[in-house]
Formats: structure tokens, C-alpha cells, sequence
């Protein structure tokens, strides 16, 4: 794949309430302000393929299989990165911000819903699917500062949302060993206040660029 030197890929992570819409909006901000084009790009939807899984798995009420969810997302992933994010990062200046990329994955497939890490990080080891992002911001917060923060958003909850404490724990256990394995993950302190957040991902996208 050709990338241009010039371009970026940055990815969100962290449970439900973690901040990443938030964040997101603050750093397309910050990257056309730097003169980049920015495109925001949601995981498992962001393609017409990716969309219709999305809700597939979404929307379900039932039980999908572990080894079905993990084969659905990586399917949706491997479209968007050959449609969208390969060519938009071959082109010059162009920010791509994914909302969620594999490392959530290891989380929920691998972590939450048991199939272990290393079957995910296996899924993800040939093109497309072995891009690795430039940085990515893992928004770290515990479970009780994400139950409080959807429960004043007061959403319908989905699929994932429906879910309990233990398998919350999970997820945070799976993101927790993404942040030690993986050298691109900035580990950010996501209960401090916006502004807070906001400041230590500037200071590292500074560098970045
Ligand atoms: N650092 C923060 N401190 C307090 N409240 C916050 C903070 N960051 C975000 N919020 C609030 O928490 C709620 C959830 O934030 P946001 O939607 O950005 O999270 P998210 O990670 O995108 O969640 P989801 O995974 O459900 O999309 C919003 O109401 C937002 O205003
Ligand atoms: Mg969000």
C-alpha cells in the first residue's frame, strides 16, 4: 500500500461514554486548523456493506456467536480500510479518524465474548486488515463513570449497551492489554474533565505532526 508521508491515520477507543465522540470533534478542529483534509470514519459501518452489518449486529436480539461477531467485524473492516481509508491515505495531507478499529475487537470478541486475544489479533495479521494506525487514543475510564455518563445521556441502549458489569469488566481488561501490547496506544485518564483530555491529546498529536 502507498502511503503518503504526509497523511494520518488516528484511532478512537474506550468503552461506551468515554469520550470519543467528543475528543473527535476537538481534533478534526485541530487538523484543519493544520491545513489537512479530515475524514471521520465510524467502525463497523462507514461503507454500504459496513452499514448492513453494522445493524445486523447491532440491532440483533439474539445471541450472535462469538467467532460470527468477530468474522462480521473484521469483514465491515476489511471493506472500509480497501474502499476508503487505503485510498484517502495515499493521497497528501489527509486525517483519517476512525471511531473504533480492531483494538476493540480484542475487547469484546476477545475478551468480553472469550475467543482470547490472539484468535483476533490472528484475524488481523495480512492487507488490509494489518494497517496499524499512526497513534490511537485509548479513552480509559471504569465502569461506573460509564454507566453514569449513558445514563444521563438516557439513549435507547443497543445490543452491546444491554450488557453486564462482568462483561464491562472484560471489555476493560481486553483494552487494558491492547494498551500494553500495542506501541501505538496513548493511554488517556477519560474520567478527568474535556479539557483535561482534550489537552493531553493535543500535546501528543503536536508531536504526531
Ligand atoms: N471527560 C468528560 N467528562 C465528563 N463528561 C464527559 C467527558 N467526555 C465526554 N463526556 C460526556 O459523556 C457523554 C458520552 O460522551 P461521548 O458520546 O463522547 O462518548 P463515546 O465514547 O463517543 O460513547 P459511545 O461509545 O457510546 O459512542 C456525553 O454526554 C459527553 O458530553
Ligand atoms: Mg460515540
Amino acid at each position: 500500500m502507498h502511503r503518503h508521508p504526509t497523511s494520518k491515520l488516528i484511532v478512537f477507543e474506550g468503552i461506551e461514554g468515554s469520550g470519543k465522540t467528543t475528543q473527535i470533534e476537538f481534533v478534526h478542529k485541530f487538523f484543519e486548523n493544520h491545513g489537512h483534509t479530515v475524514n471521520r470514519l465510524r467502525e463497523p459501518g462507514g461503507t454500504q456493506f459496513g452499514e448492513k452489518l453494522r445493524s445486523a449486529i447491532l440491532e440483533s436480539e439474539t445471541m450472535i456467536h462469538p467467532l460470527a461477531e468477530a468474522h462480521l467485524f473484521a469483514s465491515a473492516r476489511a471493506q472500509i480500510l480497501f474502499e476508503k481509508v487505503f485510498p484517502i491515505l495515499s493521497k497528501e495531507k489527509q486525517i483519517v479518524i476512525l471511531d473504533r478499529y480492531f483494538y476493540s475487537s480484542i475487547a469484546y470478541q476477545g475478551f468480553a465474548r472469550k475467543l482470547g486475544a490472539q484468535k483476533i489479533i490472528d484475524l488481523h495479521n495480512e492487507e488490509p486488515l494489518n494497517l496499524r494506525p499512526d497513534i490511537c487514543f485509548y479513552l480509559k475510564i471504569d465502569l461506573e463513570t460509564s454507566h453514569a455518563r449513558q445514563s444521563a445521556r438516557g439513549s435507547e441502549k443497543d445490543y452491546f449497551e444491554k450488557s453486564n458489569n462482568e462483561f464491562y469488566s472484560a471489555l476493560i481488561n481486553g483494552y487494558d492489554y491492547c494498551a500494553e501490547n500495542f506501541k501505538e496506544i496513548r493511554t488517556i485518564d477519560a474520567a478527568k474533565d474535556i479539557e483535561y483530555v482534550k489537552e493531553q491529546i493535543n500535546s501528543e498529536l503536536t508531536k504526531l505532526i
